[in-house]
């Protein structure tokens, strides 16, 4: 009789069998600053509220595929322009997987300036695609004329931007993103990644009736409820009815559709945590700066990026302290040493900061 393991390795894919799963560090007991949380809960009484609206969702049925109320509520309360519809992801992870997969035609290629995100990478090679990286530039703006030539070169079916950026927080202003978009024209989709959106100086939602090949991609995660796993994706409607087709029908449970139904009609209360957030942000910021031997890379995103002598030793440090940063040192060359840090509350800020400096303390010779 074949061993089971066996089997599984001859049927599996060898570029999955030589992979391996996204890793998320254990994070008990510790100041989690390495997933980009919102470090708020809900107010007691909202909290309250909602438990009384979920007591009233239909568990025994399955949700309705169009989630319409819901898709209503989110084009209301979230900016998206009269005449332009949504596509709903489980997370806006789900979304970019439901892209790849929908393009992944022989040879087709997905480009993103790197370093970014790193989903849009593993979902394309997973579907099939080959992912493209262009580098940013050393200050980690981005190379505008690379991108351009690149385009060109390898006609991407698909451009992914997150903006803010993923991990460096870098802003690209309004003016590149539409050169790209209007290079793209006839060649594929650009997909503007707002993630951290609410963090931002801007947004290209409104540029979405100008320009058919513009996607708009947004999740909830990061205003403060990453655990509802919602995203949403704006768009011309002949480009949703295509990937609405790759969709699992249900892939939105009915509590995650209640309570964003409910929470998207408090949106006062997650304004106010970012504008927070953002204030905490030109803090903590500033307290870096001031820190010898931290560079402080400027962001518009709920995290900040800094790079020191040796990110290996300082996380190591870090979590020493119970402080849990991301380590992306080793990501791409342009991050060597770079360490990615969630913007939380003055207090968990300042443990960060505390830690840091302790960390960063001259080691007594051995
Ligand atoms: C740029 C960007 N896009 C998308 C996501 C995924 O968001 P979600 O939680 O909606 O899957 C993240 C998560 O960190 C992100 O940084």
């Amino acid at each position: 009789m074949v061993k089971p393991m066996s089997i599984i390795h001859k049927i599996v894919r060898p570029d999955i069998l030589a992979q391996t799963s996204y890793q998320v560090p254990p994070a008990d007991g510790m100041v989690k600053l390495d997933a980009m949380e919102n470090p708020y809960g809900l107010p007691a009484e909202l909290k309250s509220e909602l438990a009384a609206h979920l007591a009233g969702v239909a568990l025994n049925r399955y949700p309705v595929p169009a989630y319409r109320e819901l898709k209503n509520r989110i084009g209301r309360e979230l900016g998206v322009p009269a005449g332009y519809d949504v596509v709903l992801g489980n997370g806006s992870d789900e979304l970019i997987t439901l892209l790849s997969v929908a393009c992944s035609k022989p040879g087709a290629k997905v480009m993103a300036p790197v370093p970014t995100f790193v989903m849009y990478a593993i979902s394309a090679r997973l579907a099939g695609l080959e992912f493209v990286g262009v580098p940013l530039q050393a200050d980690l703006s981005l190379n505008l004329p690379a991108m351009l030539l690149e385009i060109q070169l390898h006609r991407p079916a698909l451009l992914f931007i997150s903006n803010p950026n993923n991990p460096t927080g870098s802003w690209f202003d309004e003016g590149q993103l539409l050169q790209l978009v209007h290079a793209m024209t006839d060649i594929g989709l650009v997909i503007v990644d707002e993630a951290y959106q609410s963090f931002a100086p801007g947004s290209m939602m409104a540029h979405l009736p100008g320009y058919a090949n513009l996607v708009v991609m947004r999740t909830v995660s990061k205003i403060g409820l990453a655990g509802l796993r919602l995203g949403y994706m704006a768009a011309s409607g002949d480009i949703l009815a295509e990937i609405d087709k790759v969709r699992p029908p249900y892939n939105v449970n009915v509590l995650t559709e209640a309570a964003a139904g409910f929470l998207l009609g408090h949106m006062s209360v997650f304004d106010q945590q970012a504008r927070q957030i953002c204030q905490q942000r030109t803090e903590l910021m500033a307290e870096l700066k001031k820190i010898h031997g931290v560079v402080v890379f400027p962001s518009e995103a709920n995290f900040v990026l800094i790079r020191v002598a040796d990110a290996e030793f300082i996380f190591n440090n870090l979590i020493k302290h119970k402080i849990l940063v991301k380590n992306v040192g080793k990501m791409h060359a342009l991050l060597a040493n770079c360490l990615r840090v969630t913007v939380s509350t003055p207090d968990e800020n300042k443990r960060f900061v505390d830690a840091l400096l302790d960390a960063l303390k001259p080691q007594p010779a051995p």
